[in-house]
């Protein structure tokens, strides 16, 4: 049984639409369509947005627009506007992008991490050193995201342990919470409660927030078994749009609006309009000329 007393009161959703969105569209999708969609999310009450990636262009070509992006949005003084960095290069463009917020990236896998940062665990945390250092400086947080902890694209199954360790090294570091990311979405939730029983055993849950792909239509069930451990932070992208180039199979995050509808139902607060949330959803899907992801999106707009 689901005992309403047990979940949280209030969910704070991350939208990473237009970084985790975006980032594996083949065709580039243009500063006016990425600044339109941020401008929407911005206005549904979303309080944080994931807006780029300063990575290598070689690497994820379509993120390399990010700085236009974060220059041309409307500012809305309540919301946290936010971008990927992986080094300091990156941490230093977004700086100069004004970002409110960066995000470290590593993973609990030592292949993944190889194919998508191209350095070892260990080397990935040395990277990101002098990144907290910079931030200290400048007052600027640090979120962390820890790939691949339900298991991974090339080696399978992950133990809780490696997760453990590297949330434990990102937390020591500085990052005010950890983004524990089910990247190619193959979570069921008697794996998830497993995971978050081990992580929650060792770090607080205010520290801790869940990253759901929905490649095998998991996502919303996973989510539930995480708001029956007391999380209460969830990453989603508008539409579902995703997948990380990396992470072969990675189909679309969690639709926001699902997330959405779900949480309003259960009266669990988040903020945010569904309904303006739909018409972002709709315009950025016919923009990209696919499929709505979301099926929330589906069954409101048809
Ligand atoms: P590298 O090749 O090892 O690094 O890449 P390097 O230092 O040798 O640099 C190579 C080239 O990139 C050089 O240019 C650098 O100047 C340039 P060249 O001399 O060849 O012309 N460079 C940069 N350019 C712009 N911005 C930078 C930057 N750094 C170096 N910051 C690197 C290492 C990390 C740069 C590369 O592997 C990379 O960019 N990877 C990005 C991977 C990525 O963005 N993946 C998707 C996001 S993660 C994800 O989706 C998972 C998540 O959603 C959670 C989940 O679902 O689990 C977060
Ligand atoms: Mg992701």
């Amino acid at each position: 049984m689901i005992n309403r007393a047990d979940l949280p009161e209030f969910v704070e959703i991350v939208e990473v639409g237009p970084r985790d969105g975006l980032q594996n569209e083949k065709s580039l999708v243009s500063v006016e369509d990425k600044v339109a969609l941020v401008d929407q999310l911005s206005a549904t009450g979303l309080s944080k947005i994931e807006v780029g990636s300063f990575v290598s262009p070689k690497w994820v070509p379509q993120m390399a627009n990010s700085d236009q992006v974060l220059a041309q949005i409307k500012r809305h003084q309540n919301i946290c506007y936010s971008a990927l960095t992986p080094n300091l290069r990156g941490f230093e463009d977004a700086v100069d992008a004004n970002v409110d917020e960066v995000a470290v990236f590593g993973a609990a896998s030592e292949s993944f991490t190889q194919k998508n940062i191209n350095c070892s665990i260990a080397e990935s945390l040395e990277r990101f050193s002098p990144i907290f250092t910079e931030a200290k400086k400048r007052n600027i947080p640090v979120r962390g995201y820890v790939s691949c902890v339900l298991g991974c694209p090339y080696e399978g199954q992950i133990s809780h342990q490696s997760v453990i360790d590297v949330c434990d090294s990102l937390l020591n570091m500085g990052c005010y919470q950890i983004s524990l990311g089910d990247t190619i979405g193959v979570g069921t939730p008697l794996a998830t409660q497993a995971l978050l029983s081990a992580v929650l055993s060792r770090f607080p849950k205010e520290k801790i927030a869940m990253h759901f792909h929905d490649t095998y239509g998991q996502a919303l069930a996973n989510v539930l078994a995480s708001l029956q451990q007391g999380i209460a932070c969830f990453d989603a992208s508008v539409a579902g749009l995703g997948g990380c180039p990396y992470a072969k199979g990675a189909s679309g995050n969690l639709a926001t609006e699902d997330l959405i509808y779900m949480l309003n139902n259960m009266q669990i607060n988040t903020g945010v309009d569904l309904d303006l949330l739909i018409a972002a959803g709709q315009d950025i899907s016919q923009k990209l000329q696919r499929l709505n992801n979301s099926k929330v999106g589906q069954a409101c707009s048809s």
